[in-house]
């Protein structure tokens, strides 16, 4: 007697944008791993292709068009393979999407995820499924994880979506939808599933995470310090990190849990985006330049070896030169261990779509020079770590024999010797050459 098999098919998933969609793109193939697809890493091959996509600049949505036109030959030849645009995009054009690009068979908004699989499941031969609601249940509560593999050491984890600061510039309160935050039981438990499977650190995430407010133990809001205070509690689970902060939920207790928990690292991202009060007000930051100074100050008085991180837009509408110059002041005043920057592009929908552009010339001289900043004090930054010996979490091994590439609680990779077993482990190493973008150290 024979028994007929089900063959899996194959997923290939591509991923733009943030953490949270590196995140997401996971959740999802898990879920579609419960219903028979299993992931690929050539497009060629796939059933299946997700496309897990980002809206905040012009040239992020672009990139799912590009990718768009490149799959067109595939789907011509196999029109069986289905073709679903997940993400940013997806929530802001939704329909539109498939008028413009027939060939795709599911749009899925970041808020309908767990419905993922049934949608594939319908669409097809011409039919298209598309969601881009915010429905009230916790998709993530509906997202089945995949079988007990062992993964990374390092991992991510959703504990708040959304926003509600609606900066001038910013498309995320209209594609992430309101600040929600999952319960702490619920992050707890997904914390100790991911610890058992090979986890040492976590990165919470959130668009705004410093404003968690999750139902916690008692039926209480709890905040991001509670919450850290219980993640550290779990055995094993050895480094706790959390992204992207608001200067103005940066409250007492979160800056006390930097100087309490050995497991916090030192590190925090903390965007300004701009050095120039006039600007900050026109973006409606609804912080200043000072405080955001004096917020630092605090921060550094509990955790003084902090390496502090930002994120900036230059040429927002009505930035003169007066107003950059107080960017690059801003960047002195800081001294930051890395940073990025943008040239602010125009988002439809958003508050400041229709003002008057900066030249564009002088927006990407700016950029530049800004850039030239940064990269000169992150270097000098990872410069200073040479002749320290840091606590590095071995990730993988590297290129060459014998060697493993891991990660400083500054977030530095560090290159050095030792046993390919030590993937997981916290090693102690002296650090001894600073290369462009990583140290080089020995074990001690
Ligand atoms: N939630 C995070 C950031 C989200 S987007 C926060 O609040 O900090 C990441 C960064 O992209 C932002 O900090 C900002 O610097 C940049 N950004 C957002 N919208 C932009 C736009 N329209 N043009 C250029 N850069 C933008
Ligand atoms: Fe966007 Fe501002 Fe919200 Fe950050 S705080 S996600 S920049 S609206
Ligand atoms: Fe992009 Fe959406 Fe993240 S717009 S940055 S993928 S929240």
């Amino acid at each position: 007697m024979s028994v007929l098999k089900s063959v899996p098919k194959k997923l290939f998933v591509k991923t733009w944008g943030c953490q949270m969609n590196v995140y997401d793109s996971e959740r999802m193939a898990d879920a579609m791993g419960a219903s028979g697809y299993e992931t690929t890493d050539r497009a060629d091959e796939a059933d299946m292709i997700l496309l897990n996509t980002c809206h905040i600049r012009e040239k992020a949505s672009e990139k799912m068009y590009s990718e768009l036109g490149r799959l067109k030959e595939h789907k011509i030849a196999r029109p069986d393979v289905k073709i679903g645009v997940a993400g940013c995009v997806a929530q802001a054009e939704g329909e539109e999407i498939i008028r413009r690009q027939p060939m795709v068979d599911v749009v899925v908004g970041p808020q309908a995820y767990h419905r993922l699989p049934d949608m594939v499941a319908r669409s097809g031969n011409g039919t298209k499924v598309v969601d881009t609601e915010f429905p009230e249940e916790d998709k993530f509560t509906r997202l089945p994880r995949g079988p007990k593999a062992r993964r990374a050491p390092a991992a991510f984890l959703t504990v708040q979506e959304g926003c509600d600061k609606f900066c001038a510039f910013c498309v995320v309160p209209y594609t992430r939808g309101a600040e929600v935050s999952r319960p702490v039981d619920r992050i707890i438990a997904e914390a100790r599933d991911l610890v058992e499977r090979g986890v040492v650190e976590l990165t919470l995430l959130g668009q705004n995470v410093n404003a968690y407010h999750g139902v916690g133990a008692h039926g209480e809001a709890a905040t991001l310090a509670q919450l850290l205070r219980e993640l550290a509690k779990i055995e094993g689970l050895e480094r706790l990190r959390y992204t992207t902060s608001h200067p103005n939920d940066m409250g007492d207790d979160l800056i006390a849990v930097h100087a309490e928990l050995e497991k916090v690292m030192p590190y925090l991202h903390l965007p300004v985006q701009s050095g120039s009060d006039k600007i900050l007000k026109a973006m409606n930051r609804r912080h200043t330049a000072e405080s955001y100074l004096k917020l630092i100050e605090r921060i550094r008085a509990a955790r003084p070896d902090i390496a502090l991180s930002g994120d900036f837009i230059v040429g927002f509408p009505g930035e003169t030169d007066a107003d950059f110059a107080d960017t690059m002041a801003l960047v002195e005043a800081v001294g930051y261990g890395s940073a990025f920057s943008f040239k602010y592009s125009a988002r439809p929908g958003t508050p400041a779509a229709g003002r008057a552009l900066v030249d564009d010339d002088v927006a990407h001289a700016r950029l530049l020079t800004l850039q030239a900043k940064i990269t000169e004090d992150q270097f000098a930054f990872q410069t200073s770590m040479i002749g320290r010996t840091l606590p590095i979490l071995v990730e993988k091994v590297g290129r060459n024999a014998g060697q493993v590439i891991g990660k400083s609680p500054y977030l530095h990779a560090v290159h050095f010797e030792a046993p390919a077993d030590s993937v997981g482990k916290i090693l102690q190493a002296e650090i001894i050459a600073s290369e462009r973008n990583s140290l080089t150290g020995h074990a001690v």
